[in-house]
């Protein structure tokens, strides 16, 4: 399978930002902006998927949510314990059947996580998604933007469409066209384009708002 494997995520990214303090992350509280749509939802059981070491997660609790925090790494995960002693940590494979109940879910959070599978996983990760939400629950997220500069190098191999392989690491770059067709049953709530810093580098990225 054309992934980045979990040794990638713990020793190749989680490893290094952990031990070079590159976090400056944690302070983008990317998601204030949408507080209002956020605290309406109906129940307070959320999923931070792909939590990383906890940026959301932090948020989240902060607003009184009852967070799971999921991940494949365990050095991210183990971190995350270490920076939020109250969480609740689980380790898992976003691609894999998500171990929740269908109809069980309040909102589910995937901030910089799912943009790094190709289209068949990628459109089973937005089903799934819809499978263990409650209804009106949201799927709220952020992924990198076709409109990224110089992420596409000499060498880098486009796999498929909007998916491609550079330096070790698998990644897609989204576009609306590609909303279209996963957002295809879902209430569009937000889908907007914007622009971060994240480990020192700007980021173009498409933020949105699913209902179910
Ligand atoms: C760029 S980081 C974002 C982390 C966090 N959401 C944040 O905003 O800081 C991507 C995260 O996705 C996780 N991840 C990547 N592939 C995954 C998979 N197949 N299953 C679960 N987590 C995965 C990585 O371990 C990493 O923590």
């Amino acid at each position: 399978m054309l992934e980045n494997s979990k040794e990638y995520w713990n020793n190749g990214y989680w490893e290094d930002n952990i031990k070079n303090n590159k976090t400056d992350f944690m302070k983008d509280s990317w998601m204030e902006k949408y507080s209002e749509e956020i605290m309406n939802v109906e129940s307070k059981k959320v999923i931070d998927l792909g939590c990383g070491i906890g940026q959301d997660t932090k948020w989240l609790l902060d607003k009184g949510f009852d967070v799971i925090s999921c991940d494949i790494s365990d050095i991210a995960l183990n971190k995350l314990k270490e920076l939020i002693p109250e969480s609740n940590t689980m380790q898992i494979d976003i691609k894999e059947k998500l171990p929740f109940e269908d109809n069980s879910i309040g909102l589910i959070d995937a901030n910089l996580s799912i943009h790094y599978f190709d289209m068949e996983n990628t459109k089973n990760i937005f089903n799934e998604i819809h499978r263990i939400l409650k209804t009106n629950g949201l799927f709220i997220g952020r992924v990198n933007s076709d409109k990224n500069e110089g992420y596409i190098k000499e060498t880098t191999k486009e796999i498929e469409k909007n998916f491609y392989y550079d330096y070790g690491r698998y990644f897609r770059l989204f576009n609306k066209e590609q909303f279209d067709i996963l957002t295809n049953g879902w209430d569009v709530i937000v889908l907007n384009e914007n622009v971060t810093v994240r480990l020192n580098r700007k980021k173009a990225l498409w933020e949105f708002i699913l209902k179910k």
